[in-house]
């Protein structure tokens, strides 16, 4: 029988690539509201069967357990989409959560909490502002649906969404973000593969050396400064060390809520 404390249940599981999906869940209640770049919660007990062929657990002992296991996922869906909330994730083979839920099929149970959380949103960003997003990996899910959320007329002058993989197959969501790029000339989509697997005439390397090289000034066609840009970081977290040392020896300042800046950060671990 189903655990009572699942409240939520899968309606869209689409597999990006090896150990990549993009997961829809539906709230049994009302969908909460959130801004953009804002995370939710999604659990599930130990005792959920693992995908079969995934590694033994680093964590042992979870199998035996009802309590919920829960993590933090970046929201990928406009805030305006009400229906079902959008996750995009990748699996971690021998992780403590992730194993569970990629177990899980097209209307399967899972929790998921009653609202959505964090400060790496707009807010601060004026119109005059580019909006540099830099992500590694499932990074890129809070910047699907930051841009996503903008109208025809964007919250911000350019917006430029960088996305750093190993792999091509790894590029999520880059037919949507390829379409959204031609169609609205605010946006530059510059996808970077490091360990390509198969011809590749886009840009290769890490994303420090799309920032070094001026690739991302060149979409923007102004200086990344402090007094131009709102920059986002997401993902890999030495990625996010890297970059901020970066970004402040240029001026960029840490955003805190209470303390604003221009350098915003969401470290996935
Ligand atoms: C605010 C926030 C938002 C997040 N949003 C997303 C998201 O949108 N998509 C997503 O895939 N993950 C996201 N994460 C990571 C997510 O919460 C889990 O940590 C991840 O899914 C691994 O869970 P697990 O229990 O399977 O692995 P655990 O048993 O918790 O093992 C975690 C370890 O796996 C490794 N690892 C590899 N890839 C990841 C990864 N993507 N995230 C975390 N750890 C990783 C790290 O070494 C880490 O120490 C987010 C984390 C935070 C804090
Ligand atoms: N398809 C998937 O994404 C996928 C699927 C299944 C499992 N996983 C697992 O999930 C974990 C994360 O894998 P991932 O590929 O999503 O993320 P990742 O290891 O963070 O790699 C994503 C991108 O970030 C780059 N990167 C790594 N360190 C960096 C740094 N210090 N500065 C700048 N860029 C950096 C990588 O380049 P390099 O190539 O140079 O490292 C790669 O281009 C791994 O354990 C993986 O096995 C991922």
């Amino acid at each position: 029988m189903a655990s009572p404390t699942l409240n939520a249940t899968i309606v869209r599981r689409d597999e990006v690539g090896p150990g990549l999906i993009v997961l829809g869940v539906r709230p049994d209640g009302p969908t909460f509201d959130f801004l953009p770049g804002q995370y939710a919660t999604l659990g599930l007990p130990g005792t959920h069967a693992r995908l079969e062929d995934a590694k033994a657990e680093r964590e042992p002992g979870l199998a035996s357990s009802e309590k919920l296991i829960k993590r933090a996922y970046s929201i990928a869906s406009p805030s305006t989409q009400r229906d079902s909330v959008e996750f995009y994730l990748n699996i971690v083979d021998d992780g403590a959560f992730t194993p569970r839920l990629f177990a899980l099929p097209m209307g399967g149970r899972v929790w998921m909490s009653s609202k959505a959380v964090g400060t790496f949103t707009l807010e601060g960003v004026g119109p005059a502002d580019d909006v540099v997003l830099i992500a590694t990996g499932t990074g890129l899910a809070p910047f699907v649906s930051m841009i996503g959320s903008q109208g025809e007329t964007p919250l911000g002058r350019r917006w430029v969404v960088v996305h750093g993989t190993r792999y091509i197959a790894d590029l999520g969501y880059h037919d949507q973000l390829m379409a959204l790029a031609a169609s609205r000339p605010w946006l530059s989509y510059l996808p970077a593969v490091t360990r390509p697997e198969a011809p590749w005439s886009g840009q290769t390397g890490r994303v420090q050396s799309l920032f070094e090289s001026g690739a991302i000034e060149a979409m923007t066609q102004r200086q990344v400064s402090p007094q131009t840009s709102h920059v986002y970081l997401c993902g890999n977290p030495d990625m996010i060390t890297s970059m901020q040392a970066l970004l402040e020896s240029r001026g960029f300042k840490l955003h805190k809520r209470h303390d604003p800046g221009q350098l915003h950060i969401e470290s996935y671990w």
